[in-house]
């Protein structure tokens, strides 16, 4: 995502005919007779496939070394080796905005009462590498109902913690601080989207973003704010950091879309982290059956 050092980027690299073959390969190792589907069926039945993914959790290990938290350098090694000056004890985060609960909460006493979930999700970076993460933590749709927004809230907004000690990335200039993302308030409330505090049934690391982080597995994984010390209700629309850092590249709504190429990539394949093959990305990560009601009507190249 970094704008300046595009290296690890991938690149256009994918011709539709690339494309078409690499499906028939990725059709033949999931077992189908390809040479007996038309084209236009042989799509279909790829994306009808989402679930037939090689979704095996990622290992520990790469969950937990290959990150992108820029407050600690942007290295995927360097969350990892750096986050350790973060400290996640006590933890507090102020509710505010348009809310019939404002405060600042302990983290316990914030969570405290909801039912804990465990979840396995697909996270798509939008550089172009994917996951598959047991997230551990509470749908964050029981936390919005617990803290009763007003009936003019239409839109949740997170902020990653701002210090500069504790996190010692936020002294140089690569994205403007505090990290911020958002959600509209319908996005939120989808019963998908959690709020993690941990992962394989352990706490999370600091450089997975502890002691709390966003997610939302139908979007690209850069709307999971990581550490978030606060959670506004809005009237409006938040401005989000990569969207202010790059609104060509970075759009508020981050849905996953193979359809629509980032200005620099190509956004229809995948390289699953622990896997050599690519694979097909698919529209919304593979959850368009319960998410892409959300989106009826607009234009998902307009708003991407
Ligand atoms: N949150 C903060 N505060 N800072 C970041 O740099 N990176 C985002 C997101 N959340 C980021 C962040 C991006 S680009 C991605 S892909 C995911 O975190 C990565 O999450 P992971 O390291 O747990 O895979």
């Amino acid at each position: 995502m970094l704008i300046r050092r595009p290296p690890e980027l991938p690149t256009r690299e994918i011709t539709d005919e690339s494309l078409y073959l690499n499906r028939r390969v990725w059709l033949a190792a999931a077992g189908m007779a390809v040479s007996a589907l038309p084209t236009s069926r042989l799509w279909a039945k790829t994306l009808a496939l989402g679930a037939a993914q090689d979704d095996k959790p990622t290992s520990y290990k790469d969950l937990t070394t290959y990150n992108n938290f820029y407050e600690f350098g942007t290295s995927k090694d360097e969350p990892a080796r750096n986050a350790g000056t973060l400290r996640t004890s006590p933890w507090t985060i102020s509710v505010e905005g348009e809310v019939k609960k404002p405060a600042k909460y302990d983290l316990a006493d914030l969570i405290k009462g909801i039912a804990t979930v465990g979840r396995t999700y697909r996270h798509r970076c939008v550089e172009g590498w994917s996951m598959v993460i047991p997230w551990n933590g509470i749908q964050l749709k029981d936390l919005i109902a617990k803290l009763e927004p007003t009936s003019n809230a239409k839109f949740v907004e997170f902020t990653t913690l701002m210090d500069e000690k504790q996190m010692p990335g936020q002294r140089s200039g690569v994205l403007p601080w505090p990290y911020v993302e958002g959600l509209r308030l319908d996005e939120a409330m989808h019963p998908l989207a959690l709020i993690a505090t941990g992962i394989y049934d352990k706490p999370l690391l600091n450089q997975n973003g502890a002691p709390l982080r966003l997610v939302t597995p139908w979007k690209y994984g850069f709307k999971g704010g990581k550490s978030i010390v606060r959670i506004r209700f809005l009237r409006t629309q938040p401005a989000t950091t990569w969207n202010i850092a790059a609104p060509d590249e970075y759009g508020f709504y981050a849905n996953v879309n193979p359809a629509v190429d980032h200005p620099r990539w190509s956004q229809a394949r995948e390289r699953r982290i622990g896997s050599l093959l690519k694979q097909a990305t698919l529209p919304f990560n593979g959850y368009a059956d319960q998410v892409a009601s959300l989106y009826t009507g607009m234009d998902l190249r307009k708003n991407f």
